[in-house]
C-alpha cells in the first residue's frame, strides 16, 4: 500500500515503544521490589497460562541489543516506562542507587544510537507495599507519585526531555478496580472512582515535581480513547454510547482540561468524589502535548444489568479483527485526533501507541512473516496522515510494540511486536512488520535524527 505522508512535519518523531513490567524481567534484581503485577500475576487463574513476568524478555539484560535493533529500523524515538519499584522499592523514601543506573546507562545507550527517549513513569507497576496501604483509592498514592517522579526527574532530567506522567489511567481505574482483570484485581466501583480521582491528582503533582526538578521538559499524558458509535439508533443505545463515550474518553481528558469531571457521569456513578479544595487546579496543569494510544473502535448498546457505565460493546459481523479479537478501523484513529484538536484545543499531539496482536510463527527459513500486522499499519499511518492533513497538530507515532512482549492477562500468547521474541531462547527476529515501518521511516525521510 502506498501511504501519501506529505502531511507529516519532516520532524516528525517515529518511534516504538515498550513498558518495564512487559519487558524487563529481573523482577528480584538490584532491589527492585515487588509490584501490583507481580502479585497478581502470581495469583493463579489471573493470567492466561499462568503467565507472569518474572523474565518476560530478558530486557534488563539485552538491552543494548534491543537498541540495535531500534537502530535496525531506523526510528528516532523509543517510549519505555520506569519500573517504579526498581528505582523506590519502598514507594516512598529513599531512592534505590542500582535501579536508577539501570535507567542512566540505558537513556546513555539510546542517545548514543540517536534515539530519542521519552519516558513514561507509571504504566501500571505500583510498588506492592503502596498497595498493601490502599494503592490508588488514597490520597497519599498521588504525592508518592510526585515524590518518586522527583527523583526520576533529578536523575534523568538532564538527558530526557519528554515525559509522561501516567499510561492509560483508564486501565488503572476501570479495569484494575471495576472489573478485576487487572491488577490490583479489585471489582468495586467506589475503588474506582476514587482511583481515578487519585491517579489524575497524581498526574497533576507529578508534572509540577518534573517540571521543578527539570526545567525544560516537556510533560504530557497518555490516554487509551475509544471511538464510540451507537450499536443502534435506539434512543437507549445513543444514551448507552454517550455515557461509555464519558466513562472512556471525557472522564479522563475533561478534568486535565480544567472542565471537572463530566456532571453526568458523576451521577452515573453516584460515588462521592474525594475532592479537596485546589484538586482541580492542580489536575489541570497546562500540558505541553497530549497523547493517544489507540487500537479498535467499538459498537455500543444500553446495557442496564451490567457494571457502570451500564453500557456494552456489541460483536459487529463481518468486520475484520486482530488476535485480541478487537475490530480493526482506522477510521477510529484520525477521528479522535481530530477530536482532540477541536474539541479539546490540541496543540501538540503524539500517537504513544498503536499496533495489533497476530499469532506469529518463526518459519523454517528464520523469517517471521506478518502480512495483517503490516497492513493494520499501513492503514493507521495513512489515517494518521490524513489527520494532520485535516489539520491535527500530530508530531509523531510510536508503534506498540518494539518487541513481543508480556500482554497483561493475556500472558505471552498474544504478540504484538515489530520484532518476534521466541521466549525460550530470547532470540529476536525483526518482522516483516518491522521491515515495512523501517521503509516507511526511511521512504518519510525521519530516523535516526534529532525528535521532540
Ligand atoms: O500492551 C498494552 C500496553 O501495555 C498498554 N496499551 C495497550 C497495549 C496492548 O494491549
Amino acid at each position: 500500500m502506498t501511504i501519501d505522508l506529505a502531511a507529516l512535519p519532516q520532524d516528525f518523531v517515529w518511534g516504538t515503544a515498550t513498558s518495564a513490567y512487559q519487558i524487563e524481567g529481573a523482577v528480584a534484581e538490584d532491589g527492585r521490589s515487588p509490584s501490583i503485577w507481580d502479585t497478581f500475576s502470581h495469583t493463579p487463574g489471573k493470567v492466561d497460562g499462568d503467565d507472569h513476568g518474572d523474565v518476560a524478555c530478558d530486557h534488563y539484560h539485552r538491552w543494548r541489543e534491543d537498541i540495535a535493533l531500534m537502530k535496525e529500523l531506523g526510528t528516532n524515538a523509543y517510549r519505555l516506562s520506569i519500573a517504579w519499584p526498581r528505582v523506590v522499592p519502598g514507594g516512598d523514601g529513599p531512592a534505590n542507587a542500582k535501579g536508577l543506573d539501570f535507567y542512566d546507562s540505558l537513556i546513555d545507550g539510546l542517545l548514543e544510537a540517536g534515539i530519542t527517549p521519552s519516558v513514561t513513569l507509571y504504566h501500571w507497576d505500583l510498588p506492592q507495599v503502596l498497595q498493601d496501604r490502599g494503592g490508588w483509592t488514597e490520597r497519599d498514592t498521588a504525592h508518592h507519585l510526585a515524590s518518586y517522579a522527583t527523583v526520576v526527574a533529578e536523575r534523568l532530567g538532564d538527558r530526557v526531555q519528554h515525559w509522561t506522567t501516567l499510561n492509560e489511567p483508564l486501565c488503572s481505574a476501570w479495569i484494575g478496580h471495576l472489573e478485576g482483570r487487572m491488577a490490583p484485581g479489585l471489582t468495586d466501583l467506589t475503588a474506582a472512582v476514587r482511583a481515578s480521582y487519585h491517579l489524575l491528582l497524581g498526574h497533576g503533582l507529578a508534572t509540577q515535581a518534573i517540571r521543578a526538578a527539570a526545567p525544560g521538559a516537556q510533560v504530557g499524558i497518555v490516554n487509551n480513547l475509544s471511538y464510540i458509535e451507537a450499536a443502534t439508533e435506539r434512543p437507549e443505545d445513543i444514551a448507552a454510547a454517550r455515557r461509555m463515550d464519558g466513562h472512556t474518553n471525557r472522564w479522563w481528558l475533561d478534568p486535565v482540561h480544567g472542565r471537572g469531571f463530566p456532571a453526568d457521569m458523576r451521577e452515573v456513578y453516584g460515588v462521592e468524589l474525594p475532592e479537596q479544595a485546589g484538586d482541580l487546579a492542580v489536575m489541570a496543569q497546562p500540558m505541553d502535548w497530549l497523547g493517544l494510544n489507540y487500537y479498535f473502535p467499538s459498537a455500543i448498546e444500553d446495557d442496564p444489568t451490567g457494571p457502570a457505565p451500564y453500557a456494552a460493546a456489541v460483536r459487529r459481523h463481518g468486520v475484520p479483527r486482530t488476535a485480541m479479537d478487537w475490530e480493526i478501523d482506522a477510521a477510529g484513529i484520525e477521528n479522535l485526533l481530530l477530536r482532540l484538536t477541536d474539541e479539546y484545543g490540541a496543540r501538540k499531539l503524539y500517537v504513544t501507541e498503536n499496533g495489533s496482536a497476530y499469532p506469529d510463527v518463526v518459519r523454517p527459513d528464520g523469517t517471521v512473516d506478518d502480512p495483517e500486522r503490516t497492513q493494520y499499519l499501513e492503514q493507521h499511518l495513512a489515517a494518521c496522515a490524513s489527520a494532520a492533513r485535516k489539520g491535527a497538530p500530530l508530531a509523531g507515532y510510536y508503534a506498540w510494540s518494539l518487541l513481543d512482549n508480556f500482554e497483561w492477562a493475556y500472558g505471552y500468547d498474544k504478540r504484538f511486536g515489530l520484532v518476534h521474541v521466541d521466549y525460550k531462547t530470547q532470540r529476536r527476529t525483526v518482522k516483516g512488520s518491522g521491515r515495512r515501518y523501517a521503509e516507511i521511516v526511511r521512504e518519510h525521510g525521519g530516523g535516526q535524527r534529532k525528535a521532540a
